[in-house]
C-alpha cells in the first residue's frame, strides 16, 4: 500500500494532508524519516509513526463521545449543532452515532463508520444494557423500583422489559439500567410513575463506560480492549 495513503486510512485525513506530514518529515517508517508519499509499505510488517506515535491500520473508527446537552443525535440539523460538530472535519467521514440521545441527554455515545457492528447493537433481541443517571422532580420510592423491576406501561404493545432502578443518596436521583431503546424510554418509565426527568446522563452502554476525563464535547478513540467488549456482545 502506497504510504500517503496508509497515512489517511489510518488518521482519517486527506491524501494530501498525508503528504503535507510528510514533507514536513513526520513519518518515519521503520524508524528512519520518510518523505516519498509513494512509498510502498506493508501495514502487516513495517512499522510506521508520525509525530513519534506509532500508527495502526483499523478498518473502522469507534470514537467514545460525551454528548452535551444542545446538541442533536444526528449527523446534521438546521437549528442545532450536531454530534459532528464536535469532531474534526477530516476525522468525521462516513461516521454516525450508535442510537440516540434526547437534545437535553448528556452523557456517553458511540459513534463509529461500522454499520455491521452498529446495526447488531442497536438490534431489539440484543438487550444490549444502556445506564443512567437521572435527577427527578419528585423522591424516588422502592415501589418505583419494584415498578421498574416488574417492567412498565408507557403507552407501548408491550409493558418495558425488566429494568433495575438504584436508589441513591440523594432520593431525588437514580441510576436506572435498561436493556431496550424505545424512544424517550426513561422518561416515560418515570412518567408512568408520576414523576418527571430534570437531569439525565447515559453514563454506560454495552460494558463501556463513559471515561470520566472527557468532559461534555469532547471525545476520544475506544480502546483495542473497548472495542473487543462490544464485538463479544454481538
Ligand atoms: N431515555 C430517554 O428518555 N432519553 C434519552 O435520551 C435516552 C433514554
Amino acid at each position: 500500500m502506497r504510504l500517503d495513503k496508509y497515512l489517511s486510512l489510518c488518521r482519517g485525513c486527506t491524501r494530501s494532508q498525508g503528504k503535507a506530514f510528510l514533507k514536513k518529515g513526520l513519518v518515519t517508517v521503520n524508524q528512519e524519516t520518510e518523505k516519498r508519499p509513494e512509498r510502498r509499505i506493508d501495514p502487516g510488517k513495517d512499522q510506521v509513526a508520525l509525530a513519534g506515535e506509532i500508527l495502526s491500520y483499523q478498518e473502522h473508527v469507534y470514537l467514545m463521545f460525551h454528548k452535551p446537552a444542545g446538541c442533536v443525535t444526528a449527523v446534521h440539523d438546521r437549528e442545532h449543532r450536531t454530534v459532528m460538530d464536535y469532531l474534526p472535519k477530516e476525522g468525521r467521514r462516513g461516521l454516525f452515532p450508535v442510537g440516540r440521545l434526547d437534545l437535553d441527554t448528556e452523557g456517553l455515545l458511540l459513534l463509529t463508520d461500522d454499520g455491521e457492528l452498529c446495526h447488531r447493537l442497536l438490534a431489539p433481541g440484543r438487550h444490549v444494557e444502556k445506564t443512567y443517571y437521572a435527577v427527578l422532580e419528585r423522591p424516588v420510592s422502592r415501589e418505583d423500583q419494584e415498578a421498574f423491576r416488574e417492567g412498565l406501561d408507557i403507552g407501548e404493545k408491550r409493558r418495558t422489559l425488566p429494568a433495575s432502578l438504584s436508589l441513591l443518596e440523594r432520593p431525588d436521583q437514580a441510576m436506572v439500567t435498561v436493556v431496550e431503546g424505545k424512544f424517550h424510554q426513561i422518561k416515560r418509565m418515570f412518567q408512568a410513575r408520576k414523576n418527571r426527568v430534570v437531569y439525565l446522563k447515559r453514563i454506560r452502554m454495552g460494558g463501556i463506560s463513559l471515561d470520566e476525563s472527557l468532559k461534555p464535547g469532547e471525545w476520544r478513540e475506544l480502546t483495542e480492549e473497548e472495542i473487543e467488549r462490544l464485538r463479544s456482545l454481538c
